[in-house]
C-alpha cells in the first residue's frame, strides 16, 4: 500500500519538524528596526493595545514611543544601553542586555530608530 507508506512518512517528518522547532519563526536576521524591535523589545515595551504588545494593562518597560527627546538619548547611548544596560546605567534591573542576540548592526539600526522617536 504505497499511499499508507506515503502518509506515515509525511506524519513522521511533520512530527520531527514540529519536536525541532522547525515551525517556529526565526528572528530576524536584517537591520529592519521595526521588525527588530516587534521581535525584541515590544513585549516590554509596547503599550496596551500596540502591535506586539499586551491587550490588557501596561508594560513591564517604559514607553520608549517618544525615547527620542529624553535627554542624553542619543543613537549611541541607547546602542551601549542596549547591548548591555547595567553598563550604562548600573541600576537597570529589569532589562535584559541584547548584545549577544542581536548583531552590532541590528543595535545600531535600533538605536538610530528609537532615538528618531521624539
Ligand atoms: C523583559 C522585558 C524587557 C525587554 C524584552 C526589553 N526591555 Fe527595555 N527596559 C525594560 C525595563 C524594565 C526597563 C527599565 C529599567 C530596568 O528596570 O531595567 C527598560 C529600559 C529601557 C530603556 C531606557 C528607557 C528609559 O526611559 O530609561 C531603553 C532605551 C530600552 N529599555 C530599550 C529596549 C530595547 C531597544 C529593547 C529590545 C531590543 C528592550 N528594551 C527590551 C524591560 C525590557
Amino acid at each position: 500500500m504505497p499511499l499508507v507508506r506515503f502518509s506515515i512518512a509525511l506524519l513522521l517528518c511533520v512530527s520531527v519538524a514540529a519536536i525541532t522547532g522547525c515551525g517556529e519563526p526565526p528572528g530576524p536576521t536584517g537591520t529592519d528596526p521595526e521588525a527588530l524591535y516587534q521581535h525584541h523589545c515590544a513585549r516590554c515595551h509596547a503599550r496596551a493595545g500596540e502591535p506586539g504588545g499586551p491587550t490588557l494593562g501596561g508594560s513591564k518597560g517604559p514607553d520608549l514611543s517618544h525615547i527620542g527627546s529624553a535627554t542624553g538619548m542619543t543613537a549611541d547611548w541607547i546602542a551601549a544601553y542596549v547591548a548591555n544596560p547595567k553598563s550604562v546605567r548600573p541600576d537597570a534591573r529589569l532589562m535584559p542586555a541584547f548584545g549577544d542576540k542581536m548583531t552590532p548592526e541590528q543595535i545600531r539600526a535600533l538605536a538610530e530608530w528609537l532615538a528618531a522617536r521624539k
